[in-house]
Parts: structure tokens; sequence; C-alpha cells
């Protein structure tokens, strides 16, 4: 809870913070470019999960910072890294809060981190080992890619779109960042194929768990009881209708590159069909069950 404190009262939406990260500061975004008209009520909806989950990084950096304790390079790379998505976070909530005036971004973040903390006392990686944790990051991190990629080209809203194309390009950069050290623990821990397919499995599975779901309830400020349920079809039915197939193209490329797979073979484009099909009947069946 200290890193939030420290977070929210050294000014959340400073737009001069020292700590932006190098490739595009805040400053390089054209807000003037923002058009009410064209703000997609439920794309709205989703930006405000992702700009409370963002802003969490500095939580995630004090967690990997425990698991890859002694490891200097990793250490540094990754207080860059967690600049980037803090940055994230701030960009969004600034587009937020000119679509929604009455979005009160730090008391939500507030209830967010309340709600699901994460373990930054931890010493070891909660996915088993340290390639296992980079694997999962990268994971992660094609996973934000193509989602940006997606809400990108399915706004209309020109400011949306041009904080999208940015983030996309970073969290592109941060796979490439967590698959370089992949490939140094790789080398040591030498975990086999099954093993690499079951921890990205793994990853694919905690979407069943709340952090998604959670940040669409609490940063929407949802008066009901929580449901995991619920909200994993809320959350689903606005998110997994914006993906194309080139979107998932490209994710399944990067997700076989990572575990060890040719990305333009047969598996990454059966993968692609497989995963395609799967969101696009999820998006129609948490639709229909909940009588959109
Ligand atoms: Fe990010
Ligand atoms: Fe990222």
């Amino acid at each position: 809870m200290w890193s939030i404190i420290k977070r929210l009262s050294s000014g959340l939406l400073d737009k001069n913070e020292k700590t932006m990260s190098e490739k595009w500061k805040f400053e390089d975004i054209d807000w003037s470019l923002f058009d009410p008209q064209k703000v997609k009520p439920e794309i709205l909806r989703v930006i405000k999960a992702g700009s409370v989950i963002e802003y969490n990084s500095s939580d995630y950096e004090l967690y990997l910072k425990g698991v890859f304790r002694g490891d200097e390079d990793f250490n540094r790379e990754i207080e860059s890294w967690s600049k980037d998505e803090v940055k994230h976070g701030k960009v969004l909530a600034e587009w937020i809060k000119l679509a929604d005036p009455s979005f009160d971004f730090e008391e939500r973040f507030k209830a967010y981190v309340k709600g699901f903390p994460i373990d930054v006392e931890a010493t070891e990686s909660i996915r088993g080992s340290r390639a296992s944790e980079l694997l999962t990051r990268c994971m992660i991190e094609i996973g934000t890619s193509t989602f940006y990629t997606a809400v990108k080209d399915a706004t209309e809203e020109p400011l949306l779109k041009q904080i999208c194309k940015k983030i996309a390009a970073d969290e592109l950069r941060h796979y490439k960042l967590f698959y370089k050290h992949l490939q140094r623990y790789q080398s040591q821990e030498r975990l086999n194929l099954f093993r690499r397919f079951k921890v990205t499995m793994s990853r694919l599975l905690e979407d069943q768990d709340d952090e998604l779901p959670f940040a669409y309830y609490i940063a929407n400020n949802e008066t009901v009881p929580y449901s995991r349920h619920y909200y994993t079809q809320a959350y689903g039915k606005a998110v997994y209708s914006l993906y194309q197939k080139n979107h998932v193209n490209s994710g399944a490329s990067f997700f076989c590159k990572a575990i060890g797979i040719n990305p333009q073979g047969w598996i990454s484009k059966f993968l692609a069909f497989v995963i395609f099909k799967v969101l696009s009947s999820k998006a129609v069946n948490y639709a229909k069950a909940m009588g959109a």
C-alpha cells in the first residue's frame, strides 16, 4: 500500500513528471485531437479498466525485483519497463477524463489496489521459476500489444487511436525485453516444450481469475456486488468483439516465438484459427447471456 500512497501524494497526473519513458512523452500526445462525438461507451469502459491495471505496474516492479534479486541487468531494465506502464495508466486516465469528466481516477485506483493486491514481498516467482516468470511476462505483453492494436483499429476517436498506437508499440518492446531475458534463463533452466506450453496455458487460464473482470467492475464504479462470473462475461463481451483475424494472427506468431515454435509455421496458423474462433464465439455467447 505504501507505493500507492507515494504515487498518489506525488501528484498522479503531473504531466512533467521525470519518470516518463524515453520513447515518447505525455507532451508528445496531440490532446487537441479529442473528439467527444466519437467516443464509444463500451470502449470507454474497457479503457477505464486498462488505466487502473497499467498504473498498478509499480507494484509488479516490486514483485519482479524480489523474484529477480541479484540480477542487476534485469532490475535496471524493469525500472524503465515500470515507468512505461505507469505512463500508460496516466495517459489513459487523462483521455478518460476528457471523455468522462466525472471519472475519479485516484479514487478508483485506490479501490482497485485494495481489492486486488499484488504480493510485493515475494522472493520467488508464483510461476515456479525465473524462466517461467519471463515466459508469462512475454504472454502478458503479447496480450496487451494485441489489445491496444485492436482498440486502435476499433475506435474512431482520433486521440484514443493515437494513444493506443503508441502504447501498442511500447508493449511490443516490452515483449522483446522479456524475451531477451527469457533466452538467458532458458539456457540455464532448459524448460522443455511441454513445460513451456504448460506455463503459457496457465497464463491463458488466468484470464479466468479476477484481474480483468475486477478492474472492469471497479474502474466503472459499479454499485452492485462484485461477481466474477458476471464481470468476466461483461469484460469479454466488450473486448473479444474488438479482435480481428489479423490481430490474432500476429499475437499467435509472437506466442509461438516465445515458446520456441516457428512463428510462421502451421502450428502458429492453427493456433490463430482456434483462438479467433474461441474469441468470436465467446463474444457472441457473452452478449446473449447478458441480454444484449
Ligand atoms: Fe502497458
Ligand atoms: Fe507492457
